[in-house]
């Protein structure tokens, strides 16, 4: 009989877990919802062609929402950064208390970018004939203007990218005639309405070229399928094949992991003792303590991270489920942005091309702590780029969690070698735990106008 659409692990599954948690888990997170994508082929050349990335940045970068920043990177008016993917770059800037602007970096005179990297201007002048800008994209001076009688002022306003805002984040697309950003990632915002990530602020952020194409990048996040083989010091207490896979919507989906739980293969062999002495580890050795014997390993470590956590970051994490306090509860807006919901790992990352190159990609970390609440000060980190052959562990802020992202990036340099060796066409995905992978490609094809 075909398993197809419904095959599952045996091991007992995300909701058994925490319905035996003694603090109920938010609403959100008692969801089970999945289509699935029906069969899937996904080309290895989709990885590998210089065509495809054409395709990419023709049909997918200039027509999508992508996170732009932060927020916290616009604190004044005329604080501005550069985001840029494939042939698409903008300039995203604050233009009054409560505006942000999206314009496309490109002088109406004769194409040289009108801004560099990130800072604060009163208008944006172009350095080669200095033609300038206001802020809000009027058309400010034209040097000999005598000269372009022929051209209308008015017509002379900076193209303009859509803009929306959610969880601290500012988000970008370049086709101003973008469906609105709240109904492309339905249901992202009901989903964190109890966790909003405004109250976070950026605690570390990272960047790594990586060896890999973007979307072989990416889909190392995708699934918990790699845990036992990629991160062998998680097995005790980090579930794999019984994480749920839910598709939200059709830009939306996510994954959510057990801690406290191991790897199917050892389930029923460890005891709740030992898996609460490996997991509580990843706290600062004040915050440990001693297991006893007839512990709840999820129970045990949900306490010690209430404890040790909202005193470390001080806030008030007592109300805090033990699902929202130790589990992966990630989340995919396609195409490209991760953001968890949660503290157990408080991040996001974005992934993107790295230059022309197929080969390449960045992929970025932030790290987003929750607001103190005693009023001790804290800053906007800055970021920190790593080249291909620097280890995660050398981030600023990062330590500890370096050594597991190294594990999952050292991966790649391997994937990437090996899609282009391949003789195989496509390559073979699990029917339940790549289901996101599955659903990712669909949506791409369809933005790419493949099916
Ligand atoms: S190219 Fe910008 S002013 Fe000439
Ligand atoms: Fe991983």
């Amino acid at each position: 009989m075909s398993t197809r659409g419904t095959a599952r692990s045996a091991g007992p599954s995300y909701q058994s877990v925490i319905a035996e948690d003694p603090t109920p888990p938010p609403a959100s997170l008692r969801v089970e919802q999945f289509d699935w994508p029906g069969d899937t082929r996904v080309d290895r050349r989709r990885y590998t062609s210089r065509e495809f990335a054409a395709l990419e940045a023709e049909h997918l970068w200039p027509k999508v929402w992508q996170m732009a920043c932060r927020l916290e990177h616009l604190p004044e008016v005329g604080s501005f950064v550069t985001y840029e993917v494939a042939d698409v770059g903008l300039i995203v800037v604050r233009t009054g208390a409560d505006t942000i602007k999206a314009f496309h970096n490109s002088c109406l005179h004769r194409g040289t970018t009108l801004a560099e990297g990130e800072g604060r201007v009163g208008v944006f002048r172009c350095p080669f004939h200095a033609w300038s800008w206001n802020l809000d994209g009027t058309l400010r001076t034209i040097p000999a203007e005598w000269d372009f009688g022929h051209v209308d002022p008015a017509s002379m306003a900076l193209p303009e990218a859509a803009v929306a805002l959610w969880g601290g984040f500012v988000f970008v697309n370049p086709d101003p005639q973008a469906e609105p950003f709240e109904h492309y990632s339905a249901p992202l915002a009901e989903h964190f309405a109890e966790h909003p990530l405004d109250d976070r602020y950026l605690f570390a952020h990272a960047g790594r070229i990586i060896e890999a194409n973007w979307k072989a990048t990416l889909e190392a996040f995708l699934e918990t399928y790699h845990v036992a083989a990629t991160h062998p010091h998680t097995v005790r207490f980090a579930n794999d094949n019984e994480s749920q896979t839910d598709t939200l919507g059709p830009n939306l989906t996510r994954m959510l992991e057990a801690t406290g739980v191991p790897i199917s293969a050892l389930i029923g062999k460890v005891s709740d003792r030992e898996i609460a002495e490996k997991a509580q580890r990843v706290l600062p050795r004040r915050y440990q303590q001693p297991v006893p014997d007839d512990v709840r390993a999820r129970t045990f470590l949900a306490e010690r991270m209430r404890e040790g956590l909202s005193e470390l970051w001080a806030v008030d994490l007592s109300g805090l489920s033990e699902a929202e306090l130790l589990d992966t509860d990630q989340y995919h807006l396609f195409p490209n942005f991760f953001p968890w919901l949660g503290v157990y790992l408080p991040i996001a990352y974005r992934f993107r091309p790295w230059g022309d190159d197929p080969q390449r990609s960045l992929m970025e970390i932030m790290v987003l702590h929750p607001k103190p609440t005693d009023g001790r000060p804290y800053e906007t980190a800055s970021f920190q780029l790593l080249q291909a052959d620097e280890s995660w562990s050398t981030a600023r802020g990062l330590e500890q969690l370096g050594m597991v992202f190294d594990q999952d990036t050292d991966n790649l340099v391997r994937v990437q070698r090996g899609l282009r060796f391949g003789r195989r066409d496509e390559v073979t995905l699990g029917d339940y735990l790549e289901i996101r992978i599955r659903h990712y490609h669909h949506r791409l094809d369809r933005q790419l106008g493949l099916s």
